[in-house]
């Protein structure tokens, strides 16, 4: 009898697939993976694989952004309805309607969006690039950003932007992570550091001692020897590489509002599991499908942020 990683395993040599897993899927899937990385590692590594097909454990918009790297290539998702909450809130027609209403300006957006908005965007940014993209415009640029108001207020506080208008989205996740809770968490280990994404609201910001994307948090929680306790302010999938890395460190998930709800747990993220990426490899379905239009005006943008972020040295 195989285990599922031993099938898993198997079927991926048969299929020539390469397996990407984001830090917010659990720990058995992202061991399986050939690659664990956020959503701009994940990026560029689907825009360069030589894999015929890729597996992508995450949510949607993510295997959508690999279709739109790599559409020769097969990409399939262990559960379609993986979807992401703040891609939700924005909605292609609305955000064209915005967009119409204030000509001039150009599109930045996050890459927590659909297909759809992107090819209605100028720049893609992740949370790990976005604050260096904004910074590669001029000055006085005219920026619309969407659809993160947590990540483009952190984006507008660093850089200074005036001329910066910003779509209302958030992801349910990051939104409700509680400020009172983790001060208590702080009290009680004085030594902690609080590390945070900048999909949070802005009060987490600025109790926080460190804000990065969850590779940045990734990287800071194993390279500093400030301390060794961490109150780590994103989803907790992050921890499994966290506690990987650095093994004698103690890492604390910030709780939520309300401790009964596991509403600090990405549901979309957590739909990805061992059976549903052993039977995806199996059928070689379901896979993304994306319009050639749409996708090739979508490509621009995602190309366009993958250019500026090899200029300016984020990635190779
Ligand atoms: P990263 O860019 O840090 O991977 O974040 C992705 C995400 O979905 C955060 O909620
Ligand atoms: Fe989307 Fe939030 Fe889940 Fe990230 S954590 S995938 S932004 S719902």
């Amino acid at each position: 009898m195989m285990t599922l990683k031993e099938k898993i395993e198997q079927l991926k040599r048969e299929r020539h697939a390469v397996i990407l897993a984001h830090y917010y899927t659990e720990g058995d899937v992202q061991d399986v993976a050939d690659f664990v990385g956020d959503s701009l590692a994940l990026s560029q590594k689907a825009a360069t694989t030589d894999a015929e097909v890729i597996l992508f454990a995450g949510v949607h918009f993510m295997g959508e952004t690999a279709k739109i790297l790599s559409p020769d290539k097969t990409v399939l998702m262990p559960d379609m309805s993986a979807g992401c909450s703040l891609a939700d809130s924005c909605r292609a027609d609305e955000f064209a309607a915005f967009i119409a209403a204030h000509p001039g300006h150009t599109v930045i957006s996050y890459v927590n969006t659909t297909a759809e908005v992107k090819a209605l965007t100028d720049i893609v940014c992740t949370s790990s690039n976005a604050v260096q993209i904004v910074q590669s415009l001029p000055e006085d640029e005219p920026i619309i950003f969407g659809p993160d108001r947590n990540l483009g207020n952190y984006i507008k506080n660093i850089t200074g932007r005036q001329n910066m208008l910003i779509w209302d989205g958030a992801c349910h996740v990051h939104e409700e992570f509680s400020l009172e809770k983790i001060l208590e968490l702080k009290q009680a280990h004085p030594t902690a550091k609080v590390l945070t994404h900048p999909e949070c609201k802005r009060p987490i910001v600025l109790i926080s001692d460190y804000v990065g994307s969850t590779a940045e948090l990734l990287k800071f929680a194993t390279d500093d020897t400030t301390t060794d306790t961490y109150i780590v302010v994103t989803e907790p999938g992050v921890l499994h590489q966290m506690k990987k890395s650095a093994p004698a460190k103690t890492f604390i998930p910030a709780p939520p509002i309300d401790s009964t709800c596991g509403c600090n747990n990405c549901s979309y993220m957590k739909l990805v599991t061992l059976q549903k990426m052993a039977d995806a490899l199996e059928r070689l379905e379901p896979q993304i499908v994306i319009p050639e239009d749409t996708r090739v005006r979508a490509e621009k943008s995602i190309r366009r942020m993958l250019d500026i972020s090899k200029k300016l040295g984020l990635i190779k």
